[in-house]
């Protein structure tokens, strides 16, 4: 099929499909993170190419990110964030049923980051594997975990979200240069009592989108001889009224399904692809700011990194306690969303 045509369907066209969690609810018991020493500030990309840290802070809210020193693999990253979420959930390795890796960037196409994980920090036997939803890999395999967890598959999962997207950037597209970093979040799964965890799901995608965000697609063949590595591209202005469009709906999809009234919502925790898509749809979803994880600013777009990175912080920061309303909610590539609703313990 021709990559030509336009993705022109709006996600409010897009049937939803939300569910309340049934089976064995699981919670997060702790988190880990870990982003790259190196940071690159917007100064330091004006040197290298056609921008301005005028143009990126207040088109994105984007100051910074972390970029990996060539070399370094996703799976460094990936097991530094693991390595810290087993510790903060009390838990060893030989304790994990399940590794889950959400990635778009894995250092190749297999053995996946998962089982890389596995071998280095000793937890033979659990299962592993890798999974792609792009920007909405964390959430994707949160919900696996949750299902495994829910019919008693597994007790302890952990799941992470890691990228190294330094890699795929070609300073020449001045509309996905700027925005990406590098980082890994983690976080251990455990069963919950009934009612707290996580209470309701909306995840769904929508392949008549495929070309509005992509790595290599385009280039099939032709690109593989030129370039070292796939590069990414974006159809920035389509994607960002469907990033706003979609935050909204799966809002309100999770909530209802949640029986929770969005007031009653503590912390959003949203993917942080652009401040601007964030500002529009806390609006018009009515969650004041400060009811808001947003850090962007230090981070750019870690793409299934980034809720971790952000929700990590923000329960590190205090601003999360037990009992609290916790949304979380993401989209991306494919095109890919997914949010949920989490009682947090
Ligand atoms: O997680 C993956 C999903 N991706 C996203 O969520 C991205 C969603 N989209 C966005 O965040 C925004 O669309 C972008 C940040 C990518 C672009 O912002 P925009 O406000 O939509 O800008 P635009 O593409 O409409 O471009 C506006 C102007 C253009 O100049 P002219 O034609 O008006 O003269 C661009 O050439 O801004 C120019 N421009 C830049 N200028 C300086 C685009 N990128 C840059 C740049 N520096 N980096």
């Amino acid at each position: 099929m021709a990559i030509t045509t336009a993705y022109r369907a709006r996600s409010d066209a897009l049937p939803l499909r939300s569910f309340k969690t049934k089976g064995r609810h699981s919670a997060i018991a702790g988190m880990g993170v870990y982003a790259p020493e190196k940071v690159v500030t917007n100064f330091d990309l004006e040197r290298v190419m056609e921008t301005s840290d005028k143009w990126i802070t207040e088109r994105t809210g984007i100051r910074k990110r972390h970029f990996a020193e060539p070399g370094t693999t996703t799976l460094e990253l990936a097991t530094k964030a693991a390595s810290s979420a087993l510790d903060a959930a009390g838990i060893t390795a030989a304790d994990l049923d399940m590794i889950l890796v959400g990635t778009s960037s894995p250092d190749g196409p297999f053995p996946s980051i998962a089982c890389r994980i596995q071998d280095e920090l000793n937890a033979p036997g659990a299962v592993a594997w890798d999974m792609l939803a792009a920007c909405t890999s964390f959430i994707y395999a949160l919900s696996t975990a949750d299902s495994y967890i829910a019919t008693e598959r597994a007790d302890n999962v952990l799941v992470i979200g890691a990228e190294v997207l330094s890699r795929m950037l070609d300073y020449s597209n001045r509309g996905t240069a700027v925005i990406f970093g590098d980082g890994a979040g983690a976080a251990v799964l455990k069963p919950a009592p009934d009612g707290a965890g996580f209470l309701s799901w909306c995840l769904g995608s929508d392949g008549r989108g495929y070309e509005q965000v992509t790595c290599g697609n385009k280039q099939v063949g032709a690109y593989a001889a030129k370039e070292p590595n796939p590069i990414i591209d974006m159809q920035g202005p389509d994607v960002f009224k469907f990033a706003v469009d979609i935050f909204i709906r799966q809002a309100h999809e999770v909530a209802d399904a949640a029986e929770i009234a969005m007031d009653e919502i503590d912390l959003w925790v949203p993917h942080q692809a652009n401040f601007r898509i964030i500002d529009a749809a806390a609006r018009r979803i009515g969650l004041p700011l400060d009811k808001v994880a947003v850090n962007i600013d230090e981070y750019g777009n870690t793409s299934s990194a980034s809720i971790p990175l952000a929700l990590e912080e923000a329960v590190r920061k205090g601003r999360v306690k037990k009992g609290d309303n916790v949304l979380l909610a993401g989209f991306g590539s494919g095109l890919t969303w997914g949010a949920t609703l989490l009682k947090w313990i």
